[in-house]
């Protein structure tokens, strides 16, 4: 069921996905390919992306972008030319695979100038949307969040249901070995009656594993009620001079808007940054009917040596 139909109070219909970063962790080749364009096998995170966004109910990706990067959007248009030539040549598989990212749900992109920013990215989604929208779904491309016990039950529409049942904004969490713990930001939590389910009252960006005030690190991944533009507007830059979400979300918990967050048990993967990207390649590569079985032992056969 989707997130629009199993509850239409904690519903979204535009899922906005900052795409305006400088990507400076993959130069050189992010001065002519945006980053939510390197494929994932042969198909570009932002399609993954997309794909769960649509799965979960939107009807509406707003890329955020920068000059330059139009190629980002670009990417989701109809290219019956295209697949007109690979159907003559009697390629079906490969027609169906360039039809399936227009396909997912509309497409549209606002400009974010100059990169201030994760907060000021999603500030520029505000203008964009319609005056019933309640809430916005924001997902980063960076991050793959798979879905729970290997089906493909996405994380969003549990966000959802939790925004229907307490109100707010709901994040998502993943619980982090302590020692690993120190390279993300952390959620200072309480229980709800659901396991899966805590509420937030601060978080903490890159704590030392002893001082972090739990194990739930944040994902790429919020269901943000429409106060937080509004938030966004009363926030001053933060660290390097840019606008935190983060900050915006903790003033939001200082007036008393509820947040919570989901505990997702499904997998992740960070494609931001080359060592990230090279793990996602791999497993999504191990898993592929056609390529999986010769890579299995290609590596297994490159690791005797
Ligand atoms: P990151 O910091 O991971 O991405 O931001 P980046 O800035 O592109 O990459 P590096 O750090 O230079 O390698 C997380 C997400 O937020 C977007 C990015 O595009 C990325 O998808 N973002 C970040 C913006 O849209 N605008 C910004 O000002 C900052």
């Amino acid at each position: 069921m989707s997130a629009q139909t199993s509850s239409t109070a904690g519903a979204f219909r535009t899922a906005v996905v900052p795409a305006a970063g400088l990507g400076t962790r993959f130069l050189p080749t992010t001065k002519a390919v945006p980053k939510e364009l390197l494929p994932v096998v042969d198909t570009p995170g932002i399609e993954l992306v997309a794909a769960e966004a649509a799965a979960a109910g939107a009807d509406r990706l707003l890329i955020v972008t920068s000059p330059g990067k139009e190629s980002v959007a670009a990417y989701f248009r109809d290219d019956s030319e295209l697949v007109e030539t690979l159907e003559a040549r009697g390629k079906g598989a490969l027609a169906e695979k360039i039809r399936r990212a227009p396909g997912l749900l509309a497409v549209d992109s606002v400009y974010q100038y100059e990169p201030k920013g994760l907060g000021h990215a999603v500030a520029q989604a505000g203008p964009a949307l319609a005056d019933d929208e309640q809430a916005v779904a924001v997902l980063l491309p960076d991050d793959l969040v798979l879905g729970s016990g290997g089906g493909d039950s996405g994380v969003l529409a549990r966000m959802a249901e939790v925004r229907a049942t307490h109100g707010g904004s709901v994040l998502c969490a993943f619980d982090i070995p302590r020692e690993q713990i120190s390279a993300y930001g952390v959620f200072d939590v309480s229980d709800t009656g659901d396991d899966d389910v805590k509420q937030v009252h601060g978080m903490v960006e890159k704590p030392d594993a002893e001082d972090a005030p739990s194990t739930f690190a944040a994902a790429g991944r919020y269901l943000l009620d429409r106060a937080i533009f509004d938030a966004l507007d009363r926030i001053t830059p933060g660290s390097g001079g840019e606008l935190q979400l983060t900050d915006a979300v903790a003033l939001l918990i200082s007036e008393g808007h509820p947040v919570h967050v989901v505990v997702h048990s499904g997998g992740r993967h960070d494609l931001g940054n080359p060592a990230g990207y090279a793990r996602a390649y791999v497993d999504f590569m191990l898993q592929h009917p056609e390529y999986g079985e010769d890579l299995r032992g290609w590596l297994t056969d490159r690791l005797k040596d």
